[in-house]
């Protein structure tokens, strides 16, 4: 996998990091209380300048305003909730919706908001807090690489839209089944995407969660690789 200068690091579920040209982007921030974070990254995380989301479900977001208020990196997820996760502290928020492209200062990345198919709402207490819709992302980086952040989905047939526009080179795809695209699917999405690279995220957290990697192996198209993580390992 070539990541251009960048390096990639899976922390488990749907949580990466990503560290480019000296600059840390983390998305779907969940450590503290994932299950699959190994320690020494829930005790030391570098500081984040750059914190998406792609929705307010607390296995995406729960390390959202703990990081936001420590470190205040530029955070981006849909208007509503940025709305919420303002009441609770997070300054710089920088709010989008599908389709549209912003590019943060100083990160050398273009970031994309592209559909998702799931649902999307903020446990608050006792509330269940509506939080827009949920989406994906593509980075675009200075490098030229190209990533994409399916977030939680089923496979839709506007993922063909995707590659045709942006082309990822990586696309991180939830696989685990139940709440989203299991292997037969996440095969199906990567038919449509065709990127080279293909990282398999959102499975084995959660005894729930039972679609695998070698399950999806055999039914990848030809061109696309698949690429494991391990909790926890950078490439
Ligand atoms: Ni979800
Ligand atoms: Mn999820």
């Amino acid at each position: 996998m070539d990541l251009k200068g960048a390096t990639l690091t899976w922390l488990g579920h749907a949580t990466f990091l990503i560290e480019n040209a000296g600059k840390h982007i983390l998305i779907d921030p969940f450590i503290t209380q994932n299950p699959k974070t190994p320690e020494k990254w829930k005790s030391n995380l570098p500081k984040i300048d750059l914190l998406l989301c792609t929705h307010g479900h607390g296995d995406h977001m729960a390390d959202a305003i703990g990081i936001a208020t420590k470190d205040q990196p530029v955070a981006i997820a849909m208007p509503e909730f940025c709305g919420w996760l303002g009441k609770k502290g997070v300054k710089n928020c920088a709010g989008m919706n599908k389709g549209g492209t912003q590019r943060p200062e100083g990160l050398g990345v273009a970031v994309t908001m592209v559909d998702a198919r799931h649902s999307s709402g903020v446990q608050d207490g006792e509330n269940m807090i509506y939080a827009g819709e949920p989406c994906g992302y593509v980075l675009t980086f200075d490098s030229g690489l190209k990533i994409y952040h399916a977030g939680d989905t089923c496979v839709f047939g506007d993922m063909a839209i995707i590659r045709e526009l942006y082309s990822p080179d990586i696309a991180l795809l939830p696989i685990g089944d139940h709440y989203t695209m299991g292997p037969n699917e996440a095969a199906y999405a990567a038919k449509l995407l065709q990127p080279k690279w293909l990282v398999p995220m959102h499975f084995g957290t959660f005894p729930v969660l039972t679609g695998t990697p070698a399950a999806l192996k055999p039914l990848l198209p030809s061109g696309v690789e698949l690429v494991e993580f391990q909790p926890g390992e950078t490439k």
